[in-house]
């Protein structure tokens, strides 16, 4: 059972419990509303994949740099700060993604913009990127360790990418009506919007793990290709028709006119009609019958829409896998290689749920 997200939260069990209390600490309110709506957002945990790549990388380069090292506290202390760090900025961007999205639910609990309304959202999103950073600042500079002022350099880097991706993709589906080019621009939206984190994980983790850059770039690449794999996975997992798969919520990027990479290759290749159906349902906003659900599906595996998309999950695991291949090896570069065919049997999980839709 190596490759379960289980296998990982038990592995780093000490990293990520103190990770979460670091979370806690630095989302810190004195308002009482605030406080309280914070608490909903921190226990309402995700998978913690980017928490965990970063500690990862982290181990990784701290132990190739210390191989010997005896008391490894003060690392595990400052590879927790970080991680609380940058999963706030996380979290914060989820904030505001479902209030752009209109999503009411996220890991089966309502969310902050369905309970308190979108301003107060977005401004609590806010509040957990300003703490985020105040808090990466007061890492940098109170350390016992003496670290590189680059790494907030990366942050507010990887954030302005973050939030230009976003930009991007609300221009491409508010106002592109051609779908010529749009894969193109479908990986420039991602690799802006997701692998720019995933990338600053394993680039922080393992700045921190060692001030020795040889590991560094390696990893940062690393990150940057589960990222893309990340999301594409994420996207055909929308139309997977098993909740556990796909979420409470399913369909919802169709519903809510969002031009992820399956919905893109169903409008390049589809033919007599097809398009047309499926303009019908785009961004239509409506409950969609299971009926209506099905005619999406046989276009999308019709076209190969979600073939196409799996192929390229492929490619950007294998070039995981080939990045990985660059460090020698030890027992952190291992569980990094779990971690990446633990994505990659949850993408195959997710195209057998779909294509088994029969007409
Ligand atoms: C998930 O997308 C969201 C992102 C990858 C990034 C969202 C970023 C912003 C909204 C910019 C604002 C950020 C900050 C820090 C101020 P998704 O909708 O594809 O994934 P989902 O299925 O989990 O909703
Ligand atoms: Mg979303």
């Amino acid at each position: 059972m190596a490759n379960t997200i289980d296998h990982f939260h038990s592995a780093l069990k000490t990293e990520l419990d103190l990770t979460q209390k670091y979370i806690i600490s630095f989302s810190e309110a004195k308002d009482s509303l605030t406080r309280k709506s914070i608490g909903h957002i921190v226990k309402n945990k995700g998978k913690m994949l980017r928490p965990i790549l970063l500690i990862l990388s982290g181990w990784y380069s701290y132990r190739a740099s210390n191989p010997k090292s005896k008391d490894d506290t003060l690392f595990i202390d400052d590879i927790a700060k970080v991680a609380a760090i940058l999963e706030l900025i996380q979290m914060s961007s989820l904030i505001h993604d479902d209030v752009l999205d209109h999503a009411s639910v996220r890991r089966n609990k309502a969310t902050l913009n369905n309970l308190k309304g979108n301003r107060f959202a977005i401004l609590l999103g806010d509040y957990l990127v300003a703490q985020s950073l105040k808090n990466c600042y007061q890492l940098i500079h109170n350390a016992e360790r003496i670290f590189d002022p680059v790494i907030l350099y990366s942050m507010l880097d990887s954030i302005s990418k973050l939030v230009l991706g976003e930009v991007q993709q609300n221009n491409f589906n508010e106002h592109t009506h051609s779908y010529k080019n749009g894969v193109d621009k479908y990986f420039e939206i991602v690799e802006n919007k997701t692998a720019s984190l995933f990338s600053l994980s394993c680039f922080v983790g393992s700045s921190i793990g060692s001030r020795d850059t040889k590991y560094t770039e390696i990893l940062k690449q690393l990150g940057h290709n589960i990222g893309i794999a990340y999301q594409i996975i994420d996207d055909i997992r929308d139309f997977a028709p098993t909740k556990e798969i796909s979420g409470e919520k399913n369909f919802q990027d169709i519903r809510f006119g969002i031009k992820t990479l399956p919905i893109i290759y169903a409008f390049q290749f589809s033919q007599n009609g097809e398009s047309e159906r499926l303009a019908g349902y785009f961004n239509s906003r409506k409950d969609l019958s299971k009926k209506e659900k099905n005619e999406i599906t046989l276009i999308l595996t019709g076209t190969q829409s979600i073939e196409r998309s799996f192929r390229k999950v492929q490619f950007y695991i294998s070039n995981a896998r080939q990045i990985l291949s660059q460090l020698p090896e030890n027992q952190y570069s291992i569980m990094l290689s779990e971690m990446v065919s633990y994505l990659s049997e949850s993408s195959e999980r997710a195209v057998s749920d779909i294509i088994k839709t029969k007409p």
